[in-house]
């Protein structure tokens, strides 16, 4: 630019000037006017504030508090004696495999008598028989398939009727093959999950709890899943059938606990079964998903203790952090890993319906 045009923008741009410091001038003006005439208004918002974040942070304190009492205290003194507090028998459904299982050898490590109910043969005779040569106790099994719907129970109620037993585990489930609409699963399967899912349990307790409630003591133990505390989109029937346990158990709890009985609802994350396999690197590690054999042992630990809990240490605080997520937030992540997973599962068999997820099919 040559100089002799300078002398022309020079008026302009001290008008700008004055017109910028005049209106900062007026802002800080309209600013100080307000400020004082909202000065008890920001103190009543400073307080909520103060208040809010008192609250939380207690809440967190109190969370982390029971963390330790619930996960590593109990494990620090003596064992209860399980046979003692609740009655000599165990009776776990679906106690062949995974958490089941584990859950079976740990009370019997703990001296307890154990039936197992599932549905092979072949499986109950070996983990009944492992059972009793390793831990020394009385064990047993009755085989039914809780898919089978009502007809199941009559058998079962006549086998437990002269028994007295203390703990009942409801762990049996029916899980999707992998996560899907809820228009593409099989009728077949939709029935299984509530049969198993719900009836058995709610049937088993029905058959049990007086007997407890006679003697005055007994313990019941419903495996829900972490999937039960928001909507979990693409395992809709299993997550809700999850939300029932949950909600089943600490109801019963309030109706029961003043004669005696301790309902527990256990609500896990992953832990490593048959079942979590295609959660890959999930199920790797450790950490997140412990083995059944870890996990029931720190699920045991916490029986009497909590009426609600995830059971492991690493799934409370997954469990503080999910309950604090917002719904959409959770909907999103979890609708992508479902998604993920179903894609994965569609390719290692594909068939009709990988062809209409290539298709983009609307799945609604
Ligand atoms: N694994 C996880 O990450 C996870 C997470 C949250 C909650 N949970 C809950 O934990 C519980 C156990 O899960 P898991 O992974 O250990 O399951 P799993 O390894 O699949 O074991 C299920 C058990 O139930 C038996 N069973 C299946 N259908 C049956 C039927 N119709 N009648 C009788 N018995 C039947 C199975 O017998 P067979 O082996 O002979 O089929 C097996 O013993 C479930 O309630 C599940 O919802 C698991």
């Amino acid at each position: 630019m040559s100089e002799q045009h300078l002398p022309a923008f020079a008026p302009l741009s001290l008008l700008f000037c004055r017109t910028a410091m005049a209106a900062v001038d007026s802002f800080y003006l309209l600013y100080h006017e307000i400020s004082r005439s909202c000065s008890s208004y920001m103190e009543t918002l400073a307080l909520v504030g103060a208040w809010y974040t008192a609250k939380k942070s207690i809440s967190l304190i109190c969370d982390c508090y029971s963390l330790i009492r619930l996960h590593f205290i109990p494990r620090l003194v003596s064992k209860t004696d399980l046979s003692k507090q609740y009655g000599k028998w165990a009776i776990i459904t679906g106690g062949t495999d995974g958490i089941g299982k584990a859950y079976a050898e740990e009370l019997a490590s703990r001296d307890m008598n154990i039936i197992l109910i599932s549905h092979n043969r072949e499986k109950l005779e070996n983990v009944t028989q492992a059972i009793m040569k390793t831990y020394q106790v009385e064990a047993s099994f009755i085989v039914a398939d809780f898919s089978k719907g009502r007809e199941v129970y009559l058998p079962i109620q006549k086998t437990l009727s002269s028994i007295e037993i203390g703990i009942l585990v409801n762990n049996v489930d029916v899980f999707y093959d992998y996560p899907q609409y809820f228009t593409k699963i099989p009728e077949e399967k939709l029935w299984d999950i509530i049969n198993v899912n719900i009836t058995a349990a709610s049937m088993m307790i029905h058959m049990v709890l007086p007997g407890m409630v006679t003697r005055r003591k007994g313990a019941i133990v419903n495996i829900s899943s972490a999937s039960c505390c928001k909507p979990t989109p693409q395992v809709a029937a299993y997550s809700a059938s999850k939300a029932y346990l949950d909600h089943f158990s600490r109801a019963l709890q309030y109706e029961y606990a003043s004669k005696g009985i301790f309902v527990q609802s256990l609500t896990p994350f992953l832990v490593a079964t048959n079942k979590t396999t295609s959660y890959g690197f999930l199920y790797q590690n450790r950490w997140m998903a412990p083995s059944p054999e870890t996990y029931a042992y720190h699920a045991v630990s916490t029986l009497g203790i909590s009426a609600r809990t995830t059971g492991y240490w690493f799934h409370s605080i997954q469990f503080l952090l999910a309950r604090c997520t917002p719904e959409w937030l959770w909907i999103l992540i979890t609708q992508k890993v479902n998604a993920s997973l179903r894609r994965k599962a569609l390719f290692h068999t594909p068939g009709k319906e990988l062809r209409s997820w290539n298709a983009g099919t609307n799945f609604s």
